[in-house]
């Protein structure tokens, strides 16, 4: 069966589109020859899904802007209600749905659309539905507005749990978002999509400070064990990444990956 993984905020800038690809691409390759025994791992079948607009997934995975996917993204496999013919197959084990700019169309679309529509809500899910069975894991990267989108990829699901997996920046502000995120999965929940289950609440950008530890005990008391154990520190290397792409070739890129090693450990054990 596969494992959906949405990875989602209601903010901006605190990692999202970094773990959604890192952990496809830790997930669609071998691992290295170097990495600890307990880090050692398969490639398996993944399809991303770029859901935002901005297309820094898209960016990351291909090395190509969403300009070079317009005609050919999401929005168009949405259409005609069949992701089929839009996909890139970057490689054998990772596949990638892009985002262009005509996403920013999807919400009006609806609008107009919505009552020829048979089960509105799930118009995403039906497009990925004739793939689904191609991939082990599909991990939706999404953007940090409440679109009629974004709300769209909480109803992905074929079978199993739709696992959402919302990243959380560990000061104040990012504490809020998570705790007023919750409350927008609540109807979800209720109303179309029994499936959809918080996965874990992964501290994200920690420096280390009192501010950090302060509001991670905080979320300890609030979450109880969906906060994740793993903490995604900032690194330097990290953010080089986006620029050089993933690879784990190098002793320094496996360092800089270290968290995120971590984090698909605990990924694979809660989903
Ligand atoms: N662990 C990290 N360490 C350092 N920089 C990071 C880390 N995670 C993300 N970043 C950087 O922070 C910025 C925002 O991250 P991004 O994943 O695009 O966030 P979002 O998708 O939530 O908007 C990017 O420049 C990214 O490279
Ligand atoms: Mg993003």
């Amino acid at each position: 069966m596969v494992h959906v993984i949405v990875v989602a905020n209601e903010k901006g800038g605190i990692g999202k589109t970094t773990i959604a690809c890192k952990l496809a691409s830790l997930l669609s390759t071998d691992s290295h020859e170097k990495v600890e025994a307990k880090y050692k791992r398969t490639a398996e079948k993944v399809l991303l899904v770029d859901t935002d607009l901005q297309g820094n997934a898209t960016f990351f995975t291909t090395r190509q802007l969403r300009s070079q996917f317009e005609g050919r993204s999401l929005i168009e496999a949405i259409a005609e209600e069949d992701a089929t013919d839009y996909i890139i197959e970057l490689t054998e084990h990772l596949h990638v749905l892009p985002s262009s700019s005509k996403v920013a169309m999807f919400d009006a679309e609806f609008t107009k659309l919505r009552h020829q529509l048979e089960e509105p809500a799930k118009w995403l899910q039906r497009t990925l539905a004739p793939v689904a069975h191609n991939y082990d894991w599909i991990v939706i990267d999404t953007s940090p507005s409440l679109t009629e989108l974004q709300l769209q990829t909480f109803n992905v699901s074929f079978g199993g749990y739709t696992n959402v997996l919302i990243p959380m920046q560990t000061e104040r502000f990012g504490f809020h978002s998570v705790q007023q995120f919750s409350d927008t999965l609540t109807p979800v929940e209720q109303h179309t999509n029994p499936n959809l289950a918080v996965l874990g609440v992964v501290p994200v950008l920690t420096d280390g400070t009192l501010v950090d530890k302060n509001i991670m005990a905080e979320a300890k008391e609030q979450f109880g064990d969906l906060l994740f154990k793993t903490v995604i520190k900032r690194r330097a290397g990290v953010k080089k990444m986006v620029d050089t792409g993933f690879s784990e070739h190098y002793a320094k890129e496996r360092e800089a990956l270290q968290d995120f090693y971590d984090l698909l450990l605990e990924v694979k054990q809660h989903v």
